[in-house]
């Protein structure tokens, strides 16, 4: 098992933890009807299996040895593990809603899934208020047909820079680019006409060290309730760093939006509408401006590292196929042509280039794991689940199931281009559950339409006007250790070099 120094003191931390609580309760005997249950260690349960470096991969061994429901105990903290397409589909068509709501926050006073937050929301008025807004005006079809133009220019900005870099035949970091649009974009979309490229870096270095914090956030979560009960919050002091610094960036850009008029032209963007609601003394449901804050904040954390990972896959994935690539390139120029930039409106007429993106987030989930807590007990696969239990779906494992899939750990986007060129309702009913990189369900992510778009274009875009050199001509594939999201061991970096097209012939304007 892989351990890292930091781990091994938060270990030694939780074990004279669970002395002290272990000491203050009996534990109850155990129910003889649970999902079976792997060897498990005295008083901290399965606790050391969260410490392995890729959790994903230590849970899915652990599933192909003892089954695809298991009954973990992180000290007296229950999870089920859920590790096959059939199990996810008995509970997201039977149990969706009993399962609908994720875990409690672990700090009430902070933006990063405090007491305000939209993603841990229960299912109620708050979530149903906002996730009405958040399809209205920001993540529904409609809603993305009115922002295309933004990404459009942001694209544009995108390829001049890899020309840039092209020109001066500069090593670029595919990762860190493509974060970097996807940040703008999101920034842009939420912000309308407050958006300032300085304060959307900021919000980028703010996410960045989010993500640093997940692991210990995700603990402190998951602890929160029997730590509770002694007074202790784990990691408060770095859990509000973060916090204390995103809410004054926020609290400036909300200010400045307020203080900016709206011209008549201007149609009302994502955050108007939100300030309009926080001012409603009879909006549906009364929102705060913690509200409005940890909103974007988690929209932020949600959108621009999984979108910026999934080019970075989908590019080093190429890198290691040239025959995909080829394909790719030829499926682009048929469709585009040489002097024009690929766009947005292109893609329902490029099926391979829509396949190689479904394949990359089947192979690569930025999310590996996600979370879901029965309200009430239920039974799954005829075992018994006690209510409160923490269901953790292992969506590696889902989308590289043997039974599933033919050659599972294949880049294979051939795979998904029957169900794209027919676009028959039985097939993709049978690939739901067995493809869940967005999850699934009431809580599913309502971002997988702009994902969709967002690394289909930016793809499409280094493939068409670019050929990449990279030192030592094979890219390494492995991921990053001690991550919650899936992100590259060695960032993916080469050399752009511009392709004998016109990239004068390019429109200018969004069309
Ligand atoms: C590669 C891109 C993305 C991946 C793989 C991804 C994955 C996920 C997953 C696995 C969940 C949990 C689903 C569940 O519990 O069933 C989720 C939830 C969510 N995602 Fe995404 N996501 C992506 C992009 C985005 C984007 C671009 C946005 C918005 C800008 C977004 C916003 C959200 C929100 C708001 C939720 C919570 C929904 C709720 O709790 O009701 N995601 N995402």
């Amino acid at each position: 098992m892989d351990v890292d120094f930091q781990n091994s003191f938060l270990f030694i931390l939780l074990c004279l933890l669970s002395l002290l609580c272990y000491s203050l309760y009996i534990r109850k005997p155990q129910r003889l009807d649970l999902p079976p249950s792997p060897p498990s260690l005295p008083i901290i349960g399965h606790f050391h299996l969260i410490l392995s470096l890729l959790i994903h991969k230590s849970f899915q061994k652990l599933s192909s040895k003892h089954g695809p429901l298991l009954y973990l105990r992180i000290f007296n903290v229950p999870i089920v593990l859920v590790s096959s397409s059939s199990v996810a589909s008995e509970i997201f068509k039977t149990h969706d809603l009993n399962v609908s709501f994720r875990g409690l926050p672990p700090l009430d006073e902070s933006l990063l899934f405090g007491s305000s937050t939209f993603l841990m929301a229960p299912q109620g008025d708050y979530l149903k208020f906002m996730k009405k807004l958040l399809v209205t005006n920001l993540l529904g079809s409609q809603a993305l047909e009115r922002s295309r133009c933004i990404r459009a220019d942001e694209l544009e900005l995108f390829y001049a820079n890899l020309l840039g870099k092209a020109m001066n035949k500069e090593v670029v970091d595919i990762g860190k680019e493509a974060m970097s649009l996807s940040n703008s974009i999101i920034f842009k979309m939420l912000m309308g006409r407050s958006f300032c490229y300085g304060e959307a870096e900021r919000a980028r270095g703010l996410v960045i060290e989010s993500f640093a914090l997940f692991k210990k956030i995700a603990l402190a979560t998951l602890l929160h309730k029997p730590l509770k009960k002694f007074g202790i919050s784990l990691f408060k002091k770095d859990i509000m760093s973060v916090s204390d610094r995103f809410d004054e960036l926020l609290e400036r850009v909300l200010v400045k939006h307020e203080e900016e008029k709206r011209s008549e032209h201007q149609s009302a963007d994502m955050m108007d509408v939100l300030l309009e609601a926080f001012r409603d003394q009879n909006a549906e449901s009364k929102i705060t401006r913690n509200h409005i804050k940890t909103f974007f904040i988690e929209l932020f954390i949600a959108g621009t590292d999984s979108m910026g990972q999934s080019t970075q896959w989908a590019m080093a994935e190429l890198m290691n196929s040239p025959n995909i690539l080829e394909r790719l390139r030829k499926e682009i120029e048929s469709v585009v042509g040489k002097t024009s930039l690929i766009q947005e409106t292109d893609l329902p007429n490029l099926p391979y280039l829509q396949a190689v993106v479904k394949e990359v987030l089947r192979l690569h989930p930025p999310a590996p794991l996600f979370a879901r807590t029965s309200r009430e007990e239920c039974r799954i696969r005829g075992f018994y689940i006690p209510e409160n239990t923490t269901l953790l779906v292992n969506v590696y494992a889902v989308m590289r199931d043997p039974n599933s899939w033919e050659d599972p750990n294949e880049f294979k986007p051939e795979r998904f281009l029957a169900s794209l060129g027919t676009g028959e309702e039985d097939e993709r009913r049978e690939q739901a559950h067995k493809y869940i990189p967005f999850g699934s369900g009431r809580r599913g992510c309502p971002g997988a339409n702009l994902t969709y778009i967002f690394v289909g274009t930016a793809v499409g875009m280094m493939v068409q006007c670019f050929d990449w050199k990279i030192e030592g001509g094979q890219v390494k594939l492995e991921e990053a250790a001690g991550e919650l999201n899936l992100t590259m061991a060695h960032p993916l970096r080469c050399t752009p070099v511009a392709r004998a097209i016109n990239p004068f012939g390019f429109q200018i304007t969004c069309r």
